[in-house]
């Protein structure tokens, strides 16, 4: 007789709820900046500046929401797909509330005006340690899930959340390197970073595209490996693919990092090797997410009618969208165009809503129903209207910064006959508010959907209750 052993769902339902909060808090902050934008007198107070809010919208939105949809999904699927209950459950347990710390304090030191002043590593060092401890709380919860799995086989999107927890891990460590100011002997937050001139602007943005690379892209990876296939009811399109597209992912992603400082003290050199590698990067991403799409052939008509699968297979194609504008950014030519402008804002926000945004609001819904032991969500009406409401609201925030950058690049660089310059800044800045004006409507309808999907959540826990014995599948052979 097999044990009665069952998963582990209670930290997967955590991180899941915390999900749905963080998107709202996140992203309702992202809207108060884009308004800030607009109406500068919005910076009433210096802890609300925009200068400081800023961070923390970054910060909310890819460690707190984006941070709990990873947890939340590699916890689920690591069980799953091997067979076993989450290793150390009381490790597991505490990376859910080590995590909601850690965002907590990010929230009240960033407003405050603590900070590093490294983009996307802001945060000072007593909270880089604490992220440490549970960043290897978690690899032990997850690679102890793989040791003791009942089945011979590691499934692809374990491969991409390993490689994900992994890299990560070695990111933190080595960007967060820094040195604790004294004050009359005493300890302070503040710190500076070990790294100095062009050696910190290299490791900084080694850090940055990485965190892209795998807090943004290789744990969403594993979660359309896992999630689309499920919701499709169809196996992954090629299995031989998801393996060549994750030795070939992982390994250009490294080295991309230069495009960050195209025309900086960087040598150019190395810049170029950058440019080079994100050209390169531009097959194995395409590669990704077609192997995701196709995974839907012969169950195309599924999209009709099943919002969910709407949510996954349009992040895909905003994926396969951010992925081709990359690598087109980082040549050289084109960056001194873009650089500095919303273009860069447009990219990165196809990439986070379009993408990263889509495909956890797509798995959670998925999970959702599962977790609180209903058939589905309570009102499906309710998920199509998130989906449209989303999607016209990228739309509408990608469009308009598109335009805009590409207007102030060519702004900043018209010339009169004579050689002076056609616009000065200001000019270029007053021709923006219009456009910044449709992102932040873009912004309010992005966030409006999460609202929705947070009342379809309650109703949905209203009308179930939590699963907590879900067993645990037979041992399984290699397949
Ligand atoms: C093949 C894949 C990709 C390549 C080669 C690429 C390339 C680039 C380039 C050239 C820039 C502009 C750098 C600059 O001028 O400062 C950039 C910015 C950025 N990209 Fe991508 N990108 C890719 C995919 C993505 C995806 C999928 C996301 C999000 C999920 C993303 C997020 C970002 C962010 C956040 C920035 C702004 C960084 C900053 O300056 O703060 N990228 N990317
Ligand atoms: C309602 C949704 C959102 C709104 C209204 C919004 C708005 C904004 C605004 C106004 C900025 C500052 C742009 C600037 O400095 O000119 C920004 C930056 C940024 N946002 Fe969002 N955002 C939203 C959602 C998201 C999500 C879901 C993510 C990631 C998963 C994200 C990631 C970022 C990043 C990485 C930057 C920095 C870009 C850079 O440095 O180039 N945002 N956002």
């Amino acid at each position: 007789m097999q044990s009665q052993a069952t998963y582990n769902y209670k930290v997967v339902r955590q991180f899941a709820v915390m999900t749905v909060i963080w998107g709202i808090v996140g992203m309702l902050v992202g809207v108060i900046i884009a308004a800030q934008l607009v109406w500068p007198e919005l910076n009433v107070h210096e802890w609300l500046s925009y200068g400081r809010l800023r961070p923390l919208h970054t910060n909310a939105v890819i460690f707190a929401f984006g941070g709990c949809a990873l947890f939340a999904t590699s916890y689920y699927a690591v069980q799953r797909t091997s067979h076993a209950p989450l290793f150390a459950p009381g490790l597991a347990a505490f990376t859910f509330w080590g995590w909601q710390l850690i965002i907590v304090l990010a929230a009240l030191s960033l407003p405050l005006g603590f900070t590093s002043g490294k983009e996307y590593a802001e945060l000072e060092w007593p909270i880089d340690i604490l992220i440490t401890v549970v960043w290897v709380s978690y690899a032990v919860v997850f690679f102890g899930t793989i040791v003791k799995r009942t089945v011979s086989h590691i499934y692809v999107a374990n491969w991409f959340f390993g490689g994900f927890i992994l890299t990560v891990a070695v990111l933190h460590l080595v960007n967060s390197a820094a040195v604790p100011v004294l004050a009359a002997g005493v300890l302070t937050p503040k710190s500076y970073s070990a790294y100095a001139g062009v050696q910190d602007a290299m490791i900084q943005w080694w850090y940055g595209h990485n965190a892209v690379g795998f807090f943004l892209t290789a744990g969403f990876l594993g979660m359309m490996y896992y999630f689309v296939p499920k919701q499709a009811g169809r196996p992954v399109y090629s299995y031989r693919l998801s393996v060549v597209h994750f030795w070939a992912l992982i390994f250009t992603y490294m080295w991309a990092g230069p495009h960050h400082l195209h025309y900086t003290a960087l040598p150019d050199w190395t810049q170029s090797v950058g440019m080079i590698f994100s050209l390169i990067l531009l097959a194995p991403s395409w590669g990704g997410m077609i192997n995701g799409i196709m995974t839907l052939s012969g169950a195309w008509h599924k999209l009709r009618d099943d919002p969910i699968l709407k949510f996954m297979i349009t992040s895909l194609s905003f994926y396969g969208m951010s992925t081709f504008e990359g690598p087109m950014m980082s040549i050289k030519t084109v960056n001194a165009l873009s650089h500095y402008t919303d273009w860069t804002v447009g990219h990165v926000h196809s990439g986070a809503l379009g993408w990263v945004a889509m495909i956890s609001i797509g798995s959670i819904y998925y999970l959702l129903p599962r977790l609180f032991g209903k058939p589905e969500m309570a009102s499906k009406k309710l998920v199509e209207a998130h989906f449209w409401i989303a999607t016209i609201g990228i739309v509408l925030y990608i469009a308009s910064m598109w335009i805009a950058g590409v207007m102030q690049g060519l702004m900043w660089r018209a010339t009169n006959p004579d050689g002076t310059l056609t616009y000065s800044f200001v000019e270029s800045v007053k021709a923006t508010y219009p456009f910044w004006t449709i992102r932040l409507l873009g912004g309010l309808m992005f966030l409006s959907g999460m609202l929705i999907m947070a009342w379809n959540m309650f109703l949905t826990m209203a009308g179930g209750k939590a699963v907590n014995d879900a067993p645990v599948l037979a041992p399984a052979a290699a397949h």
